[in-house]
């Protein structure tokens, strides 16, 4: 029994003091977050509204929660994912916070689509979403209940994809800001934090050498561009798979070999999607891979790698570590398969580090303060944040960093503006 009056679904409330401290070590490395949180806590922007947030439920999200609390949100917690969800971070936030929270890491499928109905019915004037599931089931399930909504925030950019489709087909009744187009969110979160994250997530399931090794990766975004450039530091021969005729290009042009998947197949060691698409690397390529090939999956969704297809070719499955599971194939060669295809970087190892999270979540914080400073002014689509918050985000963290940079003379700023010679 749970003793605590805050209503949730997580796994044990005994595992709070350790989530505690994690929530308290992510904000040491969260100085704009706080910042923003000093004055969300004097002026409560979000004072009587109900904030529903479905993300990945880690220490950086909980910091993002008692942020918005603090600024009056009555907030609840969703996980945006089955196996992300760090238990004693959803503890804390009960405990300690009184925040209503619903994950439990490897909740079933079931589980996790009963958490975002919960979501729903706390009937919210703000969302904010990774992914976009909880806004696809209020547009799939209860449209009605956008009549409350004020807008939504999505970190994503495959939620931001969904979004774009929802906006063009005339089904969005609220607007949205999409956190992912900020610089300060693409630029470091999905370069650094990725590039780190995901190298992370193969280290702690695995334990492997990446040096010497050859790693495939499916997809040159900003997410692609950091693991390729991450694995390159550590030693590792990098190839990368496109389908973009410019990214393949800027991947061939940096230095990496570029080749179809099914050449890849035969070279490489470690392969890593981050496509946002399906099947990127299918049953074909997966049985024609190197016996003792990794496998694993960085995008937002678990269909990235076929795992499910390549299980019809499979005799046997067997858990070697707790995210690592070894397919033994009816052609006599193995496959380890790294987090069961989901996220690795978030279910291996502990997603990005608070310090790049800072600028991601600070864009939250700020997207949906624009939402509601805004109510009523915006069209229901989406969004951008305006580059002055960009500006002010990169500003603050660089003083946080120790960081002080030149500014342009009066005569420069002149000369830039100009279109005469002289
Ligand atoms: N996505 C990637 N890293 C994350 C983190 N630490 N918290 C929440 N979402 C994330």
């Amino acid at each position: 029994m749970l003793m605590t009056e805050t209503k949730c679904d997580i796994k044990d409330i005994n595992l709070a003091e350790q989530g505690k401290n994690n929530i308290e070590w992510a904000l040491k490395d969260m100085p704009v977050l706080r910042q923003i949180q000093k004055r969300f806590i004097e002026e409560k922007p979000f004072k009587g509204l109900k904030l529903s947030a479905c993300v990945h439920i880690t220490k950086e999200t909980a910091a993002l929660c008692t942020v918005m609390k603090a600024g009056g949100a009555d907030a609840v917690l969703v996980a945006s994912n089955p196996l992300s969800t760090q238990d004693d971070v959803a503890a804390a936030l009960v405990k300690y916070w009184e925040i209503p929270v619903y994950g439990v890491a490897g909740e079933s499928t079931e589980t996790y689509r009963n958490h975002i109905k919960t979501a729903i019915d706390h009937a919210p004037n703000i969302i904010i979403d990774d992914g976009c599931d909880l806004v696809s089931t209020i547009y799939e399930t209860k449209p009605e209940l956008a009549s409350h909504l004020i807008g939504s925030t999505e970190e994503t950019t495959t939620g931001i994809i969904r979004l774009q489709a929802l906006e063009a087909q005339g089904v969005m009744r609220a607007p949205a800001v999409g956190v992912n187009t900020s610089l300060t969110k693409h630029l470091y979160d999905n370069r650094y934090g990725t590039g780190q994250s995901a190298l992370d997530g193969v280290m702690r399931a695995a334990n492997i050498l990446f040096a010497g090794k050859t790693l495939v990766v499916s997809g040159y975004g900003w997410c692609g561009k950091g693991i390729a450039m991450r694995a390159k530091a550590m030693g590792a021969n990098v190839i990368v798979c496109e389908v973009d005729p410019l990214k393949a290009l800027e991947a061939a042009m940096e230095g990496y070999r570029v080749m179809k998947i099914s050449e890849a197949v035969k070279e490489g060691d470690i392969f890593l999607t981050v496509t946002g698409d399906k099947h990127v690397i299918d049953v074909p390529d997966l049985l024609n891979m190197k016996d003792g090939a990794f496998v694993g999956n960085v995008g937002h969704f678990d269909w990235e790698v076929n795992v499910a297809g390549l299980k019809e070719h499979t005799t046997d499955i067997k858990r070697i570590r707790p995210t690592l599971d070894e397919f033994k194939l009816d052609n006599g060669k193995s496959v380890y398969v790294l987090a069961e295809g989901r996220l690795v970087n978030l279910v291996s190892a502990e997603g990005h580090p608070a310090s790049v999270m800072d600028m991601s979540f600070a864009n939250q914080a700020l997207g949906i303060e624009f939402l509601v400073k805004n109510q009523g002014k915006l069209e229901n689509k989406l969004y951008t944040l305006p580059y002055e918050v960009d500006v002010k985000i990169a500003e603050l963290k660089l003083k946080s960093m120790g960081i002080s940079i030149d500014s342009l003379t009066e005569d420069q700023e002149k000369y830039l503006n100009s279109w005469k010679l002289d």
